[in-house]
């Protein structure tokens, strides 16, 4: 019977029940906790001891037999072979020289740097013309340019060939015999490059006179399929901007890229959880689908 209980009994009685709900709300709170962003577990968490490639394919648009460079390792490259890089390595204690393609003393094979800088810095990937290293927080984020676009190391950015005018992906160490390869330029009907043992030298025509390709020579004009259109520079002189933080929520982990909220020569870069704004060259588009800036009229064709 109810009315039987003493009144310390119904204190112990409320005293458990209050027990019970406390754990409970423990228990319940416990459920309660701030959401984490949805990460799967194929997530690439980024370093700074290893070139992250994501998709690209380094010897994409570079010939056979071009050495590459290696990020992060002075005496290691890579040897494109139908696409393929294969990694190779200097003997004894030789560093590869990208420039003249060969393993040389280390004080002469001027390496490429590395992302020592927390700061947002970029660099060529040497011989690739179109490649380039993003360093943002000490972290190497492989990019490439589309459509042929070449990267220009005085801006850091991607931009139009005759601005850059680099045909080292072109110019393969060939053998032991000297042979010689003749390139054209990108930046002017008039000159060409003579590759030799790796090394490309820019040449210019007699006055008048173009390059040809198909005499490997210097000929009239009109004897040149040669067609540069001529580009009116609309880039205001090298000035390398401030650091701008992107105003959009970074995922944790990871190298993004995103289309900027208003501007379209503008686009955001997140790596392992840091945003900053980057800009195009003047005169090209970001573009999400390639994640790279682009000539407005490949983007509306696409
Ligand atoms: C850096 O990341 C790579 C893979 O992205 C991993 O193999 C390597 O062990 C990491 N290094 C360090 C020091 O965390
Ligand atoms: C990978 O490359 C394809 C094109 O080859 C591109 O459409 C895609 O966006 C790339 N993915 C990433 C994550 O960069
Ligand atoms: C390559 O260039 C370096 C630095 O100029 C030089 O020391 C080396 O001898 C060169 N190697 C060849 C094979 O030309
Ligand atoms: C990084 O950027 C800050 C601010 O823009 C600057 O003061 C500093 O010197 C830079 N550091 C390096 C190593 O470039
Ligand atoms: C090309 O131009 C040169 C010099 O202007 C001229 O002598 C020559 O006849 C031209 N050739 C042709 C095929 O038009």
């Amino acid at each position: 019977m109810f009315n039987n209980f003493s009144s310390s009994e119904v204190k112990f009685v409320i005293y458990i029940g209050l027990l019970a709900l406390c754990q409970c709300v423990l228990i319940r709170a416990q459920q309660f906790e701030a959401p984490e962003p949805e990460e799967d577990d194929t997530v690439t968490v980024l370093n700074g001891s290893t070139l992250y490639t994501g998709n690209i394919s380094l010897c994409n648009n570079v010939a056979n037999r071009v050495f590459l460079p290696y990020v992060g390792d002075c005496k290691k490259y890579y040897l494109c072979w139908d696409g393929e890089a294969i990694e190779k390595q200097c003997n004894k204690n030789y560093e590869f020289n990208a420039r003249n393609q060969s393993c040389s003393f280390p004080d002469k094979a001027n390496c490429m740097p590395k992302c020592e800088s927390y700061n947002l810095t970029s660099f060529r990937y040497d011989r690739t013309c179109t490649k380039y290293v993003l360093c943002y927080y000490g972290i190497p984020v492989l990019r490439e340019c589309q459509d042929g676009l070449q990267y220009n190391a005085e801006t850091d950015r991607c931009d139009f060939p005759q601005h850059v005018d680099c045909v080292d992906n072109e110019c393969m160490r060939l053998g032991d015999a000297v042979e010689l390869l003749y390139l054209p330029s990108k930046a002017s009907c008039s000159q060409y490059f003579l590759c030799a043992r790796g090394v490309a030298v820019k040449s210019t025509c007699a006055k008048g006179l173009y390059f040809s390709t198909s005499c490997n020579c210097c000929d009239y004009p009109n004897r040149s399929a040669c067609q540069i259109p001529a580009l009116k520079r609309n880039i205001q002189p090298f000035s390398r901007m401030p650091l701008r933080g992107a105003d959009v929520i970074c995922p944790r982990h990871g190298a993004h890229f995103y289309a900027h909220k208003s501007r379209r020569d503008a686009y955001y870069y997140c790596v392992e959880g840091h945003g900053v704004t980057l800009d195009c060259t003047p005169g090209l588009w970001y573009d999400a689908n390639v994640q790279e800036c682009r000539e407005p009229e490949k983007i509306l064709k696409a």
